[in-house]
């Protein structure tokens, strides 16, 4: 986000899969290798594991779904560098078990939840959504997960929880990204109340069908589809309900650049490139970007009488 911008992104520059196979699997060896063990390996099978009771669910979409290997070889996880194929490559140092997310702050009942218990709280189902990224690029995701509102709903808010709080881990041992001061770790992000009670706002643990590769975020991300990528933060450790807006890892960054909203919008241009266009990863022209993203249907009342242009 810092570095690219929209026009320079080819769909060659995607690593081949079979090359990036070939050199994960490489660079995994020399890692088991380094450090005795075989932990590097070991994400590499989870990401492989099949979800089980995965329900299928209205949210569909009449589009070509990205492939696999697109999905997780070009990504942004800048805990782990900021190349497209940085994550991918890095990831093998996230341990995704044992994996504890606290939900805390203005609730009446705070808790921290183990991830596998997590993932059974409410029934697991696939979503097709359309991910558009700030950069200008886009994917056709079919995630596997449960709707946010399902935690919110046991975590019972009190009366002054107005937003709710994403943080990403924070281990630069685990994470090589946080040895260098991109951002100032850990990565948070935050929704307004409404915006995490939506019933688009899906907490995802799995993609097309299986158990979420790290470098999309494993264990468990937020998917926001109406907003740009980067409010979709990734490997939550805590969910905090607050009084006030948070602030985020971007806003903290260059706050002209990235607002607390960043709802998808053709008709806001970020200030150094034009919004109104994007490319699906794998094609090759151009289409228009539509507004919310194309969910205008589902999250447009939220904002009625505001002004977009000022709250970007
Ligand atoms: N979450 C964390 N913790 N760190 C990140 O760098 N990048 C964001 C978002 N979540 C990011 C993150 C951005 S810019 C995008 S576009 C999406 O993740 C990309 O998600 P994907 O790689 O699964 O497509």
């Amino acid at each position: 986000m810092l570095i690219r911008h929209p026009g320079d992104i080819r769909p060659s520059e995607i690593t081949p899969p079979e090359v990036y196979r070939a050199r994960r699997r490489f660079m995994q060896g020399l890692g088991a290798l380094a450090a005795g063990t075989l932990t590097g390996v070991a994400a590499d099978v989870q990401a492989g594991v099949k979800l089980a009771g995965v329900r299928a669910s209205a949210y569909t979409l009449n589009e070509d779904k990205t492939p696999y290997k697109a999905v997780t070889t070009y990504n942004n996880f800048y805990e782990f560098g900021t190349g497209k194929d940085d994550p991918a490559e890095n990831v093998g140092s996230l341990k995704t078990r044992p994996w504890t997310v606290t939900v805390e702050g203005e609730v009446g009942n705070p808790g921290a939840y183990d991830i596998d218990m997590l993932m059974k709280l409410a029934p697991l189902e696939e979503r097709v959504y359309r991910m558009r990224c700030v950069e200008g690029w886009s994917m056709v995701i079919p995630w596997v997960g449960f709707p946010l509102r399902e935690i919110i709903r046991r975590a019972a808010p009190t009366g002054n929880a107005k937003y709710v709080e994403f943080v990403t881990l924070a281990d630069p041992k685990q994470m090589p990204g946080q040895r260098t001061r991109v951002l100032d770790w850990p990565y948070v992000e935050g929704l307004r109340m409404d915006e995490a009670m939506n019933p688009l706002t899906l907490l995802a643990v799995g993609l097309y069908g299986e158990l979420l590769p790290n470098q999309n975020g494993a264990p468990i991300r937020l998917v926001v589809p109406w907003k740009y990528g980067f409010k979709s933060a990734k490997s939550i450790v805590k969910i905090r309900f607050v009084e006030r807006q948070p602030l985020t890892a971007w806003m903290k960054a260059t706050p002209n650049e990235y607002g607390f909203y960043s709802n998808v919008n053709p008709g806001v241009d970020h200030p150094r490139w034009s919004q109104a266009k994007e490319r699906r990863i794998g094609e090759f022209f151009k289409r228009d970007t539509l507004m919310f993203n194309g969910y205008g249907d589902q999250v447009a009342q939220m904002y009625r009488g505001m002004d977009l242009k000022k709250h970007f």
